[in-house]
């Protein structure tokens, strides 16, 4: 089944309260629930309650057994009503232990939990599962006092006690009405690591961060990135939080990042745990981002929520926003943007160019799980920024204001948005709205044309955007583009920075009175979510990489610069590497710089990257040519590389800006003495990974050493597993850097360790580790032997069977056939095929493999 956008109709009967009993247990869970229904609306349409994997074991309406007024189907119950209100009582069976989805209640590593974003409460009980409904929550839960000695769920606790046979039970109550998306329960064996905070308005709200008792003294990072997010969104948002409680768990087994249940925040665990010895500093700012992501929630998506999935990026595309600029004032906000623009070059532009493309609003879907998207979160969260520079800063939080005190408590829309924003800035977005319906990354050019009789500038703006499935035509989205003009001889900014607001196709702009001809500074801090094409030369790209005044721009036109020359020599041009071998001679030698942000300039556009700017793609040939100039570099600058690596090292482990920007540029200096085959690189990075006193060092030395042939590999895979078996997280980047590998056996290797006794695929960090690596190991995966192909389709194949949302989540990489020449494309093809011709499978599955076929 299709569900269409357009086709949203209001609910029939809604459900003011809930009560949920549980009796749990691994295996057997009973769960009863009394519904309170109101119809809504004058109609005289049956209640249908969601529902599936449960057995249905009584069933009453207003108190009366009703077994014969209710129909049993596939995907629920329908039940005719007279009357408006009745009390709807059932009661189910439910089996944790063999919930492999993760969806609704399942048992991991001992603990009982709950994911229901975006369709799992319909796993545990029967329901109207849709996030229009709001409800009142009342649960009681009872299980074995041994096993599950903490009994969580939303809101306050308001009674526990004990029970027969050695079980005991907790009561709990949330006051604010929410969608059952946002329920939530643990019950396990855990230990808390506490905190408390006092809000603006003197509520003090007891923390949590509930881990497995071993791990109690690794949540200390997480808990000073809540209290920082916590002090932050009342600062910037004005929002403060509503309960005397705040709980987080962090589980082992879990589909995605994490989740936003109301005052019960359940997290993947590798988004909370960390210190020095097992957690890398990228670690340490995903930990602080997701767990300030998810705090920020309580208002964008719980307090204010979601009318239907359609709006999904309505939370998700604001949250992300407010979750990079929590970051961003935290660190540095450059650096930030750069990491962020990054990961949308790497996730959000192939999907937005591939059989998959979708608006951040999508029409439609087969299973809203798929629309999980770098789409609908981070170009969602690009929008927002969007409209935050086209506000001004004031006017958003205006805007903001506005849509917080208008639909609190409410289920709203996109559109509510926009129309809050418009209203509160009383700046017309009439136009700004396409970004909601159109898929498809524009493309702006640009060309800057100079006249030095007039000493005046005219530039010229146009965009475009390709056609993307169902989407032939397009049309022009309102562009905030900032810009700068930089003296070509003195390198200053000459006009300062300005907004430019492209509206239509095409537009120019003059610029007078201009003391030199200049140079363009386009798309300064990525204001505005597209591809540039503007025609400069490598000199020009070097000089700007010099002297443009936005740090972002800067490592842009450096970026530019070293792709254009891959680029080049891919399509077998003649160019001369002395511009970009000089000017990163210039960035790793420019003083004024930090380590940070020459790290992130001086490293080479992906593979990826490269591929998106040819025709046919060649991954093998883009790999020769990337690894060449590396190699390149690697040589020339040798001195300057061992000068960066010394300077950098710090006599003991600090986790401060300064610390881990000489830890950033140290391990990509060390990764370029290795890229120019150095004779000492092994030795160097061997001594670095025995002598580390952190993570961050130890996975920089192994990620060097695991693309090479000498000893010290073997050495340091084998102790780094030694060390750190029995810890999943670690044994995770154990598979995930040998999966990454470019080494050429990387295959062969690849399907050892999916044989590995540690290797599972119920686990999705381990699944993800070793095949989502390997399927993003471009070279590997698009070998020509179609080994790489073969493999990823086998797994998820299995998978599948076990876990279908995360099955489906590695199947892109497949879509992009049309990319590639026809003996790969062909292939591609096939795994594609043969994944449809699998019987049983899921319908994630079925729709990623079956869009990704279409030609687009
Ligand atoms: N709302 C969660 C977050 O972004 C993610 C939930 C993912 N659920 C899903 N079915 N994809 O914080
Ligand atoms: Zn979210």
């Amino acid at each position: 089944v299709v569900i269409h956008r357009h086709a949203y109709r209001p609910p029939d009967w809604l459900v003011p309260t809930i009560a949920l009993d549980f009796a749990l247990d691994p295996q057997k869970t009973r769960v009863k629930a009394r519904l309170q229904v109101k119809r809504n609306g004058d109609h005289n349409r049956p209640l249908k309650l969601d529902g599936n994997n449960q057995k249905l074991l009584a069933f009453s309406v207003d108190g009366q057994d009703a077994q014969s007024q209710v129909k049993q189907e596939k995907e629920g119950l329908v039940i005719a009503l007279g009357g408006e209100a009745h009390t709807i009582e059932t009661e189910v069976e439910i089996s944790p232990e063999s919930n492999s989805q993760l969806m609704g209640l399942y048992a991991s590593s001992g603990l009982l939990c709950t994911q229901c974003e975006a369709e799992g409460f319909r796993r545990i009980t029967y329901f109207p599962d849709r996030p229009d409904i709001l409800s009142r929550y009342t649960v009681r839960m009872e299980a074995d006092e041994k096993a599950f000695p903490v009994l969580l769920s939303n809101g306050n606790l308001t009674l526990e006690g004990k029970s027969e046979n050695g079980r005991h039970f907790a009561l709990w109550n949330d006051p604010f009405p929410k969608p059952c998306y946002l329920f939530a329960l643990v019950a396990g064996n855990l230990a808390a690591y506490r905190d408390e905070f006092i809000t603006q308005s003197g509520r003090k709200v007891a923390l949590a961060i509930w881990v497995r008792p071993d791990d109690v003294n690794k949540t200390h990072h997480a808990m000073n990135a809540l209290k920082m997010a916590m002090a932050w969104d009342e600062k910037v948002y004005g929002r403060e939080y509503d309960l005397d409680q705040f709980n987080i768990v962090a589980v082992d087994d879990f589909n995605f990042g994490a989740m936003e249940n109301k005052s019960l925040n359940i997290f993947n665990s590798r988004y909370i745990l960390a210190d020095p010895d097992t957690a890398t500093d990228a670690d340490y700012d995903a930990i602080a981002g997701v767990v300030a992501h998810e705090y920020f929630h309580n208002w964008s998506g719980n307090r204010v929520t979601c009318r239907d999935w359609f709006q999904l990026s309505l939370k998700e595309g604001f949250t992300v926003f407010r979750d990079q600029s929590f970051s961003a004032d935290l660190g540095s906000p450059a650096v930030k943007r750069i990491e962020d623009v990054r990961s949308l070059r790497a996730a959000q532009f192939p999907e937005d160019a591939g059989p998959l493309a979708h608006p951040i609003q999508p029409d439609s879907y087969i299973e809203i799980s798929n629309f999980y998207t770098a789409t609908v979160y981070n170009k969602g969260a690009e929008i927002i920024r969007m409209m935050h520079q086209l506000l001004g800063a004031e006017k958003f939080r205006k805007g903001t204001d506005l849509y917080f005190e208008r639909h609190d408590g409410e289920a709203a829309t996109c559109e509510n948005f926009v129309a809050a924003m418009e209203e509160a800035s009383g700046v017309d977005l009439t136009d700004f709205r396409h970004w909601y319906h159109q898929a498809g990354t524009p493309e702006l050019k640009a060309s800057l044309k100079w006249d030095g009789a007039t000493k005046t500038s005219t530039l010229t703006l146009s965009q475009k955007t390709a056609a993307t499935p169902s989407q032939p035509e397009k049309q022009p989205v309102v562009l905030p583009v900032a810009i700068a003009l930089i003296g070509k001889q003195t390198g200053k900014n000459l006009i300062g920075e300005q907004l430019l607001t492209l509206t239509k196709d095409s537009e120019s702009y003059r610029f007078e009175n201009l003391a030199e001809e200049p140079l363009l500074s386009i798309n300064r801090h990525f204001s505005a979510p597209v591809t540039v094409e503007n025609q400069v030369s490598p000199e020009d790209l070097a000089f700007l990489s010099a002297n443009d005044d936005d740090p972002f721009a800067r490592y842009e036109a450096m970026q530019q610069l070293m792709l254009d020359f891959m680029v080049a020599r891919v399509r077998g041009e003649q160019v001369d590497p002395k511009t970009v071998i000089n000017a990163v001679e210039k960035t790793l030698t420019n003083k004024d710089l930090d380590n940070a942000f020459i790290a992130e300039a001086v490293i080479l556009p992906s593979e990826n990257m490269v591929g998106e700017k040819l025709d046919i793609v060649d991954p093998k040939r883009i790999a020769e040519i990337r690894d060449d100039l590396r190699k390149m570099l690697g040589q020339t600058l040798e001195k300057l590389w061992r000068q960066a690596y010394q300077s950098c090292e710090r006599p003991s482990y600090q986790y401060t800006p300064e610390a881990v920007g000489a830890r950033r540029l140290k391990n990509v200096a060390l990764s370029y003495l290795a890229a120019g085959e150095l004779a000492d690189a092994p030795s160097i990075a061997w001594l670095q990974f025995e002598k580390a006193d952190n993570m961050t060092d130890r996975r920089g030395a192994l990620d060097v050493l695991v693309n090479g042939f000498s000893p010290e590999r073997e050495k340091a895979l084998t102790a780094f597993y030694e060390r750190y078996k029995g810890n999943a997280l670690v044994i995770d980047k154990w598979f995930a850097v040998q999966a990454f590998s470019t080494r050429p056996d990387v295959i062969e290797n690849v399907k050892k360790l999916a044989k590995h006794p540690d290797f599972t695929l119920k686990n999705p960090n381990r699944a993800r580790a070793l095949i989502g690596s390997f399927a993003h190991n471009a070279r590997a995966f698009h070998d020509l032997s179609g080994e790489g192909y073969r493999f990823v389709t086998d797994m998820v194949i299995a998978l599948d069977k076990i876990n279908s949302q995360t099955a489906a989540r590695m199947i892109a990489p497949f879509g992009r056939w049309q990319r590639y020449g026809s003996d790969r494309a062909e292939m591609m093809q096939d795994a594609l095929k043969r994944i449809l011709s699998t019987p049983d499978l899921s319908r994630d599955v079925f729709e990623q493999a079956s869009k990704s076929l279409l030609p687009n």
